[in-house]
């Protein structure tokens, strides 16, 4: 928690009981309260992000990430690891998933390349290490199975070396678009909002001032045409109407900075309604 609202749709869908594990938006997961969880209740597998979190943009530590599947072996529970952004690193190295520490097929590594090819593909992919038959047969079941022809096509694209060239071009346009976006954030939000910088992915997660909503944020920007993750999207509870996330994946320009000036104005317009209503 907060966690990608497609995890808890899909939580919901399949009438699954859950755990929310406290995540951090600089260190992850916190993997104290974790251990608890998993002394407490029968939890039969974990759903989380170790890199490029959605919405939080953190990643896990290598230490973590070896804590995390050394606790998962110790307890006999299946990580589903959601790795759709991990190819999308600022800097010189992939971190590595916890997959990569996997010996006994515990962790099921997904990943997708709607992120980074074309979100229309809706084209992933699953290394299940033993679960690999079941979810298979599970698959067939559900969904038949994903386009053939666009299958063909992306594994056609992937023999050649131009996925590489364009995964190294589109790390480098996301991470000085990320830091265009930054700098303008910077310039003109209200001191007292805390943003948090990620090194990858897409987003930013940013925390208002105490007594402002990004709830009421959201409406009232989305009448000015423009558009933010409310906090609340990322929970099943009510919490984090202090926080929201940011797209910072599209190309920067005049009228990003338009928009970050107008949410700035709306920032400002809660602060001093706020006070109105102390005096
Ligand atoms: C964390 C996370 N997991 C999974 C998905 C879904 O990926 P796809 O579009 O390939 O279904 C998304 C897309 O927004 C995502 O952000």
């Amino acid at each position: 928690s907060p966690a990608f609202y497609g995890a808890l749709q899909a939580i919901e869908r399949f009438k699954l009981k859950a755990i929310a594990i406290a995540t951090d938006p600089q260190h992850g997961i916190d993997l104290d309260a974790l251990h608890q969880a998993l002394n407490d209740y029968p939890i039969k597998a974990c759903w989380l992000m170790t890199n490029f979190h959605n919405p939080l943009g953190c990643t896990l530590s290598w230490d973590n990430k070896q804590r995390l599947v050394a606790m998962l072996e110790k307890y006999g529970v299946g990580l589903v690891e959601d790795d759709v952004y991990g190819e999308l690193y600022a800097g010189l190295q992939r971190p590595l998933p916890a997959k990569a520490l996997d010996k006994k097929g515990m962790v099921l590594h997904c990943s997708s390349f709607s992120k980074n090819l074309m979100a229309g593909f809706r084209i992933g992919w699953v290394a299940a290490g033993h679960h690999a038959k079941n979810i298979q047969r599970l698959q067939l079941m559900s969904t038949l199975s994903a386009s053939a022809p666009m299958q063909l096509a992306i594994a056609e694209y992937l023999a050649t070396s131009s996925y590489d060239s364009h995964l190294r071009r589109l790390r480098k346009a996301l991470e000085q678009r990320k830091y265009a976006a930054l700098q303008s954030l910077q310039r003109h939000l209200p001191y007292d909002v805390n943003l948090y910088p990620s090194r990858g992915g897409y987003f930013l997660w940013l925390e208002l001032p105490p007594g402002l909503s990004s709830t009421a944020l959201y409406w009232q920007a989305l009448e000015k045409g423009i558009s933010i993750a409310p906090g609340k999207m990322f929970t099943a509870g009510d919490k984090y109407d202090r926080h929201f996330r940011l797209n910072v994946s599209y190309e920067w320009d005049e009228r990003c900075e338009q928009s970050v000036k107008v949410l700035a104005a709306l920032i400002q317009q809660q602060i001093k309604a706020m006070h109105k209503t102390k005096i």
